[in-house]
């Protein structure tokens, strides 16, 4: 069994491929009801997106909860470049045996501009035989620990990710041009930090989020913009490169 988290599909789409090749099934934890049973599994697997050098929140928590079982344990983290020390800390709260890295498409417009397009697609490409490798490792259940930590991945995990978790997971730059914005109510739909609604035709969000970029990247009028630099900015989802 896999569990993701995913907010613009690269991991949605890794869990997915790498379910595939080892003949399991994956599930988005953001729509869990409750764990599944998972006594007699023979392979469970984590995948999810790195949000600054760390484990987004909704994966620890899912993590926590989940008790060691006599199962192959596997963690794959998606990142635009590296990953630091994310998978090791997660694997102090539920053990893995093994950890990967896959450098995917950039989604934090927050902080930059997208990917270009022939970088998008070449990062796709190099993250399929990547897959095929890991899958066949994860077959063979050999132990690996093939991750891009970067440069100071103790620094960035610890101080810059709990400063991260602190104070950039605020939704008071979130904005909406009101011009733009159709009332569709998909950005509320698809948060899953259940934190947008829709009031008079637009959205409003609340405090919680998990800065998942999910609202932002997938509005369909581009009508969502944080702070004053994504105006100019691209917007990412993986379903419009595949
Ligand atoms: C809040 C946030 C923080 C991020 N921090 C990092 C980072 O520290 N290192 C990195 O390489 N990529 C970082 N990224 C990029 C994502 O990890 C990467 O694009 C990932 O594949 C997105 O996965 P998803 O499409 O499943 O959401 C960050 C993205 C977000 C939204
Ligand atoms: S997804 Fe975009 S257009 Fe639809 S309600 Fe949200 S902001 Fe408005
Ligand atoms: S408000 Fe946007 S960024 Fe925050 S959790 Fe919801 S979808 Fe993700």
């Amino acid at each position: 069994m896999i569990f993701y988290f995913s907010g613009t599909g690269n991991s949605k789409w890794v869990a997915n491929k790498i379910a595939e090749k080892i003949g399991d099934k994956a599930y988005d934890i953001s729509e869990l009801r409750e764990l599944p049973e998972i006594t007699n599994e023979k392979k469970i697997g984590l995948v999810f997106p790195i949000y600054a050098w760390g484990v987004p929140e909704p994966m620890l928590t899912f993590a926590q909860k989940l008790k060691s079982e006599k199962a192959f344990t596997f963690g794959i983290c998606t990142c635009g470049a590296n990953a630091g020390k994310a998978l090791k800390i997660l694997s102090k709260i539920y053990h893995l045996d093994s950890c990967y890295s896959i450098i995917m498409p950039n989604n934090y417009i927050i902080g930059s501009d997208i990917d270009e397009t022939s970088i998008i697609l070449e990062k796709i490409k190099l993250a399929q035989k990547e897959m095929e490798k890991i899958s066949n490792e994860i077959i063979q259940e050999e132990k690996v620990y093939r991750v891009t930590e970067g440069s100071f991945p103790t620094l960035k995990s610890s101080i810059i990710n709990k400063g991260f978790n602190k104070y950039a997971r605020n939704t008071v730059p979130f904005h909406v041009d009101k011009e733009k914005c159709i009332g569709c109510g998909l950005c509320a739909k698809m948060c899953p930090a259940s934190t947008i609604e829709i009031v008079d035709g637009n959205p409003v969000w609340n405090k919680k989020c998990y800065q998942c970029l999910k609202c932002i990247n997938n509005c369909p009028q581009r009508a969502i913009q944080y702070g004053q630099k994504t105006e100019n900015r691209g917007r990412y989802n993986i379903k419009n490169y595949l």
